[in-house]
């Protein structure tokens, strides 16, 4: 049995792995070319891919009939075409828990930074440019009392609910399929937009999805609003987003994930009111490894003839 890794893992989840199988890892800094990743995935049982790396239909036809598994080290796994995986009977994987925790800190990381105005703060101290205390200097916006309005449920998004009474804040929060959360009360969208102090985006990129927060979206919101997203870049229109920053139809937006990454639109560039961080969610020492290893488990299962340990749904 062989795997390819298209990217650097943990050395001591790659020797776990190379335990079981053969191991043809891509040791570039940056992302697999796709024509590498063409030529190499040829023959091979299993992948361990990165949400940076395109699996359509053309990398499964390259692989040929061998493959049996891809495992993605992300929990969302819009990289990958799951119905054309399904149609030639390999398993897709992904990697979920193990970064709920990193990434609901992340998302109060985000909020805190951005209401507190903290990436400004700190290019004003860089800059030389701080001129001393002041009373009224660089005010943001308390959370206390406010609402926090989430899109999409799920377990990243609870665990972000969970941590809101330590910030006194009330949760309101939009689903597609109906649940009660306890302390929390569920919205339509209209709704969550026009009353959120603060709307968190966590819900999956599918067609549905793209561009949910469009210009009508963000007009709905509160001026004194701020947008979070650390779901997928193309949940937003990011050009939308520029002209409500600009105009100041909201507060402020602070993005880990952007369109087209890793490039963000100019525009964002210029804004002292968006808080731009380059897709660190699930960015700690322990979660990567946890995930690093949980696609390598995956792995393991599915060449052994096991069950995988999480297929995607
Ligand atoms: C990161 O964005 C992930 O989906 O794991």
């Amino acid at each position: 049995m062989n795997c390819l890794v298209t990217r650097r893992l943990p050395s001591s989840v790659i020797a776990r792995l190379e335990a079981e199988c053969e191991v043809d890892l891509y040791t570039g800094a940056e992302a697999i070319p796709r024509e590498e990743l063409l030529a190499r995935v040829a023959g091979k049982d299993a992948l361990i891919c990165l949400l940076t790396d395109r699996i359509d239909a053309g990398v499964l036809e390259a692989a040929g009939p061998r493959l049996k598994i891809v495992a993605d080290v992300a929990v969302g796994y819009n990289n990958i075409d799951v119905a054309a995986a399904r149609a030639r009977g390999v398993e897709v994987t992904n990697t979920p828990d193990v970064l709920t925790n990193a990434c609901a800190d992340f998302t109060w990381a985000l909020i805190l930074a951005v209401t507190r105005r903290l990436g400004e703060g700190e290019r004003v101290v860089r800059a030389g440019r701080w001129a001393g205390w002041g009373l009224d200097y660089m005010l943001g916006m308390e959370l206390r009392g406010k609402q926090l309005g989430i899109v999409g449920v799920g377990r990243i998004s609870q665990a972000v609910m969970d941590k809101a009474p330590a910030f006194g804040m009330s949760v309101a929060y939009h689903t597609r399929s109906p649940r009660e959360i306890p302390g929390a009360t569920p919205m339509g969208l209209d709704q969550l937009l026009a009353t959120s102090d603060i709307v968190s985006l966590h819900c999956p990129m599918t067609p549905e999805t793209h561009h949910l927060i469009n210009q009508q979206a963000l007009t709905k919101m509160k001026r004194s609003a701020y947008l979070i997203n650390t779901s997928r870049g193309p949940v937003v229109d990011e050009a939308a987003l520029v002209w409500a920053l600009q105009q100041r139809l909201i507060a402020g937006a602070a993005l880990d994930v952007y369109e087209e990454e890793p490039k963000v639109h100019p525009g964002l560039l210029e804004l002292e009111n968006a808080l731009l961080i380059p897709h660190l969610a699930s960015a700690t020492t322990e979660t990567r490894t946890a995930m690093a290893d949980l696609a390598v488990s995956n792995v393991i299962a599915v060449l052994a003839g096991r069950p995988a340990v999480t297929p995607v749904p």
